[in-house]
């Protein structure tokens, strides 16, 4: 399929996922079909990546930075600007247990892209068993010739919806930028409901689209397996990183501007990372070169576009009935 088919495919499923005024999917059918453009998109990104690449938009909140350098002492030191690994920290840091008690303890995160945030999160919290999952089979080969060690991280390819994990078999599901690409969100809450262990956690970092919170907004109050302890709005957090990482000379932009690619790719790599990046989230206008791109489509015209990013944590309650 040629770019553009993909990213029209992409956008389209995209808008039909999160557009819709109760947040329902697209139905089966073009919910398969836009899977496998995301897969393709992501498959995209990952060719053109680069080690330490991880692929959310980031946050910052000073107590999260300074939790971060308390832990890992030598933070300051590592080659980022330390935003994305914000989130992650922050997916950890709201669930109700100890950095100390996760030794032993099986951990999955679904959309883990290139794996590089759930390396940062086995600094965090050695001994744990982590497990990234992925749609893209090109993020989950980089990721396993990368960061795979014997025991203690492995990256295994699969779709959200559908977990290749035993029923009661983890502690915690993490899952951060990935939900709003997953065409049925009940289903996926519920399989995260199935593997998750009786008393374990998922913690959910995400955008929303008004719809899609309204969506997410009815499950909560269904009664099932998850109940939802923790929600904090943290789009102004990720708005300040966004802008941080748009103004010239940012690591961000130094990192891209160090990547070996031809001029035409590097143009359009350019007007796709704002718009993949959020930056008409946090406020920066469309450029002409990005509209007339997009037109093209050439770069992806993201249109449902989201107003808020949010965290949630929910735990599988125990003793439910057969
Ligand atoms: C924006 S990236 C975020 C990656 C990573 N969580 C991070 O924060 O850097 C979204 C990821 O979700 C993955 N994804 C999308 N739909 C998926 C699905 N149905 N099942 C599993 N992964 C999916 C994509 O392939 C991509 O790697």
């Amino acid at each position: 399929m040629s770019t553009s088919k993909v990213f029209t495919e992409f956008t389209e499923g995209l808008r039909a996922i999160n557009s819709s005024p109760d947040g329902n999917g697209p139905g089966k059918a073009l919910g398969e079909r836009f899977k496998n453009a995301t897969s393709s998109v992501y498959d995209m990104a990952a060719a053109g990546s680069a080690k330490g690449d991880i692929w959310n938009w980031g946050m910052h909140d000073d107590a999260v930075l300074a939790e971060i350098r308390e832990v890992i002492p030598g933070f300051a030191r590592y080659d980022t600007d330390g935003f994305s690994e914000q989130l992650y920290f922050l997916a950890l840091r709201e669930v109700p247990l100890g950095l100390d008690e996760y030794a032993g303890k099986s951990v999955l995160e679904v959309g883990c892209g290139l794996g590089e945030g759930l390396n940062f999160l086995s600094r965090l919290v050695p001994g744990a068993e982590l497990t990234g999952l992925d749609l893209s089979t090109a993020a989950i080969d980089r990721a396993k010739a990368r960061l795979s060690r014997s025991g203690g991280l492995t990256f295994v390819h699969g779709d959200a919806e559908n977990l290749p994990f035993e029923d009661d078999s983890l502690d915690v599901v993490v899952n951060i930028e990935s939900s709003h690409t997953y065409p049925d969100f009940e289903r996926f809450l519920a399989e995260v409901a199935r593997v998750l262990k009786p008393g374990g956690w998922l913690t959910h970092i995400d955008t929303f689209t008004t719809g899609r919170y309204e969506l997410l907004t009815r499950l909560k109050k269904e009664s099932g397996p998850l109940e939802w302890v923790h929600e904090r709005d943290i789009s102004a957090e990720v708005r300040t990183a966004i802008r941080r990482r748009m103004t010239p000379g940012s690591h961000f932009r130094r990192a891209f501007d160090a990547k070996r690619m031809p001029l035409p790719a590097r143009v359009l790599g350019e007007e796709a990372r704002k718009a993949i990046f959020g930056a008409k989230f946090a406020g920066f206008p469309e450029s002409r070169r990005t509209r007339l791109l997009k037109k093209a489509g050439l770069v992806p015209a993201l249109t449902a576009l989201p107003d808020s990013y949010r965290h949630h944590v929910a735990r599988k309650v125990q003793g439910l009935a057969p």
